[in-house]
């Protein structure tokens, strides 16, 4: 089985042309185990349309066309090629996305056969177990409503945010992270029934480089990596593609 390696480039690279250069260095790589998605920002996402790789979206519209200056449709995104979009990063809702925008969202890619990539995790870990309920209720916040058929495809990027390299903690052990996906696949299983929970993918973000790639691409159940910062490295994505 191929795993993800969904690359989030963020507010980066700064032009098309570097973005093209970066994008060349990838197309260079063996893709027998990988799917290689890159979320790159959205001017730059019709240019880089390219068989090998698999186009991504960081954010979409909640809106479905109208007046809405600025926001960028599911239609509008499908119609360049783009397969997959990222919904509830934690630097979105840090910035006002709310769970019922992020419910309107997966619909309305679902319904342009896009397939979500619902990003969740806890604010940190306590003792107390505390986290459990944080993402607990993030993802059946998120799905309970939608149409169960819907979420066949959806992919789950369970990134705690304590563990983004901005926050400097460090990436999860794979220990923790395998108790914390049979946690997510049991939610997923109770709200979506054990069939369509076995269909969705679960992948880890978090400090994704080389070397936690190693540590961690043996974990159970795990079905691929977000990355964030060392999807700008193509020397990084390399040997990320190599520890796969
Ligand atoms: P990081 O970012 O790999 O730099 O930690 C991941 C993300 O925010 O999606």
């Amino acid at each position: 089985m191929k795993k993800y390696v969904v690359l989030n480039w963020k507010a980066n690279p700064d032009t098309l042309v570097n973005a093209s250069k970066l994008l060349g260095e990838y197309l260079k790589l063996d893709y027998k185990k990988v799917d290689l998605v890159v979320c790159s920002p959205t001017p730059f996402l019709f240019a880089l349309k390219n068989k090998k790789i698999k186009l991504g979206a960081q954010d979409v519209s909640s809106f479905d066309g109208g007046a809405h200056t600025g926001e960028v449709t599911a239609s509008a995104l499908k119609s360049v090629g783009v397969k997959y979009c990222i919904v509830g990063h934690s630097e979105r809702r840090r910035m006002g996305e709310t769970t019922e925008e992020i419910v309107k969202k997966i619909k309305l890619l679902t319904k342009n056969n896009i397939i979500p990539i619902l990003c969740i995790g806890e604010r940190e870990r306590g003792l107390n177990g505390e986290h459990f309920t944080e993402i607990s209720d993030m993802l059946t916040e998120s799905i309970k409503d939608l149409p169960k058929k819907s979420l066949t495809n959806i992919i789950v990027a369970y990134e705690p945010i304590w563990a983004i390299s901005t926050e400097n903690n460090g990436a999860i052990t794979s220990e923790v992270l395998s108790e914390t996906i049979i946690y997510i696949k049991k939610i997923l299983s109770d709200i979506v029934g054990r069939k369509i929970a076995s269909n969705i993918k679960i992948i880890y973000g978090g400090s994704v480089d080389e070397k936690i790639v190693k540590e961690l691409s043996s974990t159970e159940s795990l079905d691929g990596f977000l990355v964030g910062k060392a999807g700008l490295k193509s020397n990084s994505v390399k040997k990320i593609f190599e520890n796969i």
